[in-house]
């Protein structure tokens, strides 16, 4: 059975759609609620499977490389003070069988840039990718979005990328795909462009931050000149992939936060609190006496 054993997430962007607030931090360490947006996306690929993360960082990224470190004196410290519930809060962001890496990208120069710094780690198999800008969150009790991807990948071993129907005024925000149907919830990818025109755009099928990618795509991405912005993107490597092999688009059950711009992230903040085991119950209260 093909498996999917690395996931790439690529953290060097500049985050400007979140200044003064990206500055100095990384946008990827913002937390909703409690918990970083990149920890959200380390345990979804977790859970689909995958044991190696590398991170594709830039300057200013080391508190998450922080973050997944051990933090000796904080344990310690919890340790001394019987602060077990904590404690285990604080040593399940690393669990024992997970391996990070981290590689730089020296300029930001693009997402397919990024993917390809990380060439070199990803055994060449097919890998993951992921953006944690998007939150995805699976439907209640059901599989996340990447265990989603995977258990497709172990049927097609293709490429697959994540996609979810958006309004037309948004098909400017987003990669965009059109195909033919496959199976249920899969679009044999036939075309794909980077942020179109609506009147240009040929469906309203956008990509989400999440990809299972086939290691051919680096020779494709390789082949880019810059394109859209001056960046190398990854949706002009996928378009090359494309006239190689087949790709599908995989319409994912959940929901996507775009928390790279201040409303997904607002929205995504005040869901994820009402559904919080501690502060859920008393925000739903608060957000109720709210004169709106
Ligand atoms: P974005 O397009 O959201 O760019 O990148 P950004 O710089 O992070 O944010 P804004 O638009 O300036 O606010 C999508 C993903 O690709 C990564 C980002 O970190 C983000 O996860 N990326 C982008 C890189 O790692 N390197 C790059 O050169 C560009």
């Amino acid at each position: 059975m093909k498996r999917i054993n690395t996931a790439v997430f690529p953290v060097a962007g500049m985050g400007t759609r979140f200044l003064p607030a990206t500055k100095a931090s990384p946008k990827e360490m913002m937390p909703v609620v409690d918990k970083p947006l990149i920890q959200y996306c380390v345990e979804e690929a977790y859970e689909a499977g995958i044991r190696h993360m590398v991170f594709v960082t830039g300057r200013h990224k080391r508190a998450i490389e922080d973050h997944f470190d051990t933090a000796f004196e904080l344990e310690t410290e919890l340790e001394t003070q019987h602060k077990h519930a904590l404690l285990e809060t604080v040593r399940a962001i690393q669990p024992p069988d997970m391996d990070c890496t981290y590689v730089r990208q020296p300029r930001a120069l693009g997402l397919g840039h990024a993917v390809l710094c990380a060439e070199h780690l990803t055994n060449k198999e097919a890998f993951a990718v992921i953006l944690a800008d998007d939150l995805m969150i699976g439907e209640s009790g059901g599989p996340g979005v990447l265990k989603q991807m995977v258990t497709q990948f172990e049927k097609l071993g293709r490429s697959i990328l994540a996609v979810q129907e958006v309004p037309l005024e948004h098909v400017k925000r987003y990669g965009i795909v059109a195909g033919s149907p496959a199976d249920s919830g899969l679009t044999r990818v036939s075309q794909i462009v980077e942020k179109p025109d609506p009147k240009h755009a040929p469906s309203q099928l956008a990509v989400a931050g999440r990809y299972i990618l086939t290691p051919t795509v680096f020779e494709q991405i390789k082949l880019q000149p810059r394109g859209a912005g001056g960046e190398i993107q990854l949706t002009d490597g996928i378009a090359g992939l494309l006239n190689l092999e087949a790709v599908y688009a995989y319409a994912y059950q959940g929901k996507r936060y775009d928390c790279g711009a201040k409303d997904g992230f607002l929205e995504a903040t005040v869901e994820m609190a009402l559904k919080h085991p501690e502060v859920g119950a008393g925000f739903r209260q608060y957000l109720k006496q709210l004169q709106l």
